[in-house]
């Protein structure tokens, strides 16, 4: 819901997780920078992909490909005639808006106002309000779900496909999202390349036009030979690399839900022509284990598959999570098939062919693709995380329930007073637990504020140094989920928190 997603994005701010970028200019749309906690936590997802993807499968290697690519890769990805969002402008306003969008929100709109319809009957009826009964005989609802059952119909798939007169004709009818009040005033739709484009090179003669990679698979795929022979891969193998890419998206909202500069985790798995289909089931699987494995939730997942699907596709999934705006998109399963290693066979005239021993013939492998955005990945974390939580003495607790794995810092060490030689044992702590995990250490303010603070911070244990440690070389740890305190050696500390921590 919005009040939660507006927590999240001020406590991301408040605790050093995101910042808007350029900040001090009134920002930049749809553009963020990761501040100190919130580059550790992205930091740790990425580590925490990379050690399922690369570390635990032998067959499965990393790169780092440039950002920067020749430009005809972009012309054999497709990337250049048809990775495209339709546009509309408004004359009369002078703004411009994506055309799906616009009739998709003006869907939800309508469907806000029959939630609002039944809430007001639940209301009014209350135990004895049947909502199915509701909603196929009040004539008011009725009324507005024949809108949109209209809409759809008249546009059927097309609100993702390119049908763009019918699009325009809607908008227009509807008068939708204006701020002109009924204006009719449109352009056509068009559609609007997402890549964006640059210069290499000082004269203008001699400038080459590029673009900034808005995928990072096709710097896998162009490499895809290189990799298999030096690395004397046998098929089924993957290549997975992390890396920024960019798309100037339209409408960029949801804060670091949809970016203009993010960054993805991909792996190409390239198999035998005919097995994909197995492949496609296995990584399914394989990826929705991982996402659960950090415990945000088993009923916050769920698939979406394609019924239309992408020119180079002949199966995809979403695995789609529960983030406070709905169910959307955190990561595809693609099965790509042979299209895009022939695609730069093609465009490059060379071969990009395995020969297979066993087989003995040579083929262009088909590729299974799992592609993650990692800010996505951030935001799903974060905001599954933070929770307020009523205490026993009528309080609120604010907390931030990282998984222990991924949180920034992993403990805070705190002298209960700032005298008696307690912040020097607690400091020595600090510098032998340091070589292991990040921890900080926290003299400031009464221990119970500091606590609270390390919660909000999502720092998963408290140590209290107090006048016994000085006797018995014992301390207080304090978990930050149950608040539970226990009392144990300094020296057992590493494996306690390593416990925890350790995947
Ligand atoms: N190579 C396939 C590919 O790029 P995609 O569905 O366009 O597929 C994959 O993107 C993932 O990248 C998405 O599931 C999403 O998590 C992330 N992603 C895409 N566009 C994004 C954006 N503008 N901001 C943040 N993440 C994005």
């Amino acid at each position: 819901n919005e009040d939660q997603f507006k927590k999240v994005i001020s406590h991301a701010k408040e605790y050093g997780y995101v910042f808007q970028s350029s900040e001090i200019y009134d920002g930049l749309s749809a553009v963020y920078d990761y501040a100190q906690n919130g580059v550790e936590l992205k930091k740790n997802i990425r580590d925490y992909w990379w050690k399922a993807m690369v570390q635990m499968h032998d067959n499965i290697v990393g790169i780092d490909a440039a950002i920067f690519m020749h430009p005809t890769t972009w012309k054999a990805s497709g990337h250049v005639d048809a990775f495209s969002d339709p546009l509309i402008d408004n004359k009369d306003s002078k703004k411009r808006y994506r055309a799906d969008v616009l009739v998709e929100d003006y869907c939800a709109k309508i469907e806000a106002k029959i939630e609002k319809e039944v809430k007001k009957a639940e209301k009014r009826f209350g135990e004895a309000f049947n909502k199915e009964e509701f909603l196929s005989t009040n004539g008011r609802v009725l009324g507005y779900q024949e809108k949109i059952d209209t809409i759809l119909k008249r546009l059927g798939q097309s609100l993702e496909k390119e049908d763009l007169a019918d699009v325009k004709a809607l908008i227009e009818e509807l008068g939708i999202a204006c701020p002109v009040a009924g204006s009719k005033n449109w352009t056509d739709v068009k559609q609007f390349n997402l890549m964006f484009g640059t210069k290499l090179g000082a004269s203008a003669e001699s400038a080459m036009d590029l673009y900034l990679r808005p995928e990072t698979a096709q710097g896998i795929f162009v490499n895809f030979l290189n990799v298999q022979k030096t690395g004397r891969m046998k098929i089924p193998f993957g290549i997975a690399q992390t890396g920024k890419a960019f798309r100037n998206e339209i409408v960029a909202r949801q804060f670091i839900f949809r970016m203009r500069e993010f960054e993805q985790m991909e792996m190409q798995f390239f198999i035998k022509p005919g097995t994909q289909k197995e492949w496609f089931d296995y990584w399914k699987e394989t990826r929705l284990k991982w996402h659960k494995s950090l415990g945000l939730g088993e009923d916050n997942y769920r698939f979406h598959d394609h019924e239309k699907l992408a020119h180079y596709a002949d199966a995809a999934t979403d695995i789609e999570f529960k983030f406070p705006f709905g169910f959307k998109e955190l990561e595809g399963i693609h099965s790509r098939t042979d299209f895009d290693l022939k695609q730069h066979e093609e465009f490059s005239g060379k071969k990009l062919q395995y020969f297979d021993h066993e087989d003995k013939e040579s083929y262009t492998p088909y590729v299974l693709e799992t592609s993650i955005g990692l800010d996505r990945m951030f935001l799903a974390v974060f905001s599954n995380a933070l929770v307020e939580e009523e205490l026993e003495n009528n309080t609120t607790r604010t907390v931030l329930k990282l998984p222990a794995v991924l949180a920034p810092t992993k403990a805070a060490i705190l002298p209960l007073v700032k005298k008696d030689g307690l912040p020097e044992v607690a400091k020595k702590i600090v510098e032998d637990l340091k070589w292991d995990f990040n921890v900080t250490y926290d003299e400031k303010d009464a221990v119970g504020r500091r606590y609270r603070r390390q919660d909000a911070n999502g720092t998963p244990f408290c140590i209290t140094v107090d006048h016994d440690t000085l006797e018995d070389n014992s301390v207080t740890i304090r978990h930050r989920d149950t608040m539970e305190q226990r009392r144990v050696k300094i020296e057992d500390l590493k494996d306690i928190i390593k416990a925890e921590v350790d995947v």
